[in-house]
């Protein structure tokens, strides 16, 4: 840009501090230029958090890690954006963050080895069984468009390439895909996530109150 990058958030705070734990010192005397929504500005991270904690959705979302997919990043951003419960990161522990624009210090992050660990947590180990969804257009899969989706639900992604491993569809409670209509094989696996997760809003979020448009 010929003028330098816009200058995004907010300077230092004008006038008195406010006596609220909630705030950032730091942030109050250099200003916050962070990604957040302006609700937010100035609180700490732990602030946040505990704020989204006590209105975060019933969906989860998970993907599968085994070759350091780019997608994942997006991905948690995406959940970050529509307040997804968790995301799971199935296969290996290290993913790559660069997509993620620092949404994962605000969103509960988890790891599991497998997908059928993925579904042992999610059937025994939360409030209620959560269902494990495999979303990847398979031989078999039904239509995300017309399931009726269940409100504890788990999105399960695969990766750029391979799409969902052999382990994964074996650990889900079913497949669906999303209709596609041109000559690609598939959407990007982030493009799908950001989909499934809206099907979720649609049928569930309260668009009163928290809903923002930005
Ligand atoms: C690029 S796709 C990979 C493979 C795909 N199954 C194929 O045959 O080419 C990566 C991931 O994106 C998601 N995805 C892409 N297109 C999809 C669709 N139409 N329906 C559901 N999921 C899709 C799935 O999670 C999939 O595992």
């Amino acid at each position: 840009m010929p003028h330098g990058p816009a200058e995004v958030g907010v300077g230092p705070w004008p006038g008195p501090w406010p006596a609220d734990a909630r705030y950032d010192p730091e942030l109050l005397a250099g200003g916050d230029r962070r990604n957040v929504v302006d609700r937010y500005r100035y609180w700490t991270v732990e602030a946040i958090v505990a704020d989204l904690d006590t209105r975060r959705h019933d969906f989860h979302v998970a993907i599968e890690n085994w070759q350091h997919d780019f997608n994942i990043g997006t991905i948690v951003r995406s959940a970050n954006a529509f307040l997804a419960a968790e995301v799971h990161i199935v296969g290996n522990r290290r993913w790559n963050r660069r997509g993620a624009m620092v949404t994962d210090r605000y969103q509960h992050v988890r790891h599991h080895a497998t997908a059928a660990d993925l579904a042992d947590y999610l059937h025994h180990h939360l409030s209620g069984p959560v269902r494990l969804l495999g979303i990847d257009n398979l031989p078999g899969s039904e239509h995300l468009e017309t399931m009726e989706l269940p409100r504890k639900v788990c999105f399960l992604f695969g990766q750029e390439g391979p799409g969902l491993s052999d382990g994964a569809r074996a650990a889900c409670d079913g497949t669906f895909s999303i209709a596609q209509f041109g000559s690609t094989r598939s959407i990007n696996a982030s493009a799908a996530a950001a989909i499934a997760m809206h099907t979720w809003v649609r049928a569930y979020a309260d668009l009163g109150g928290d809903a923002w448009r930005g």
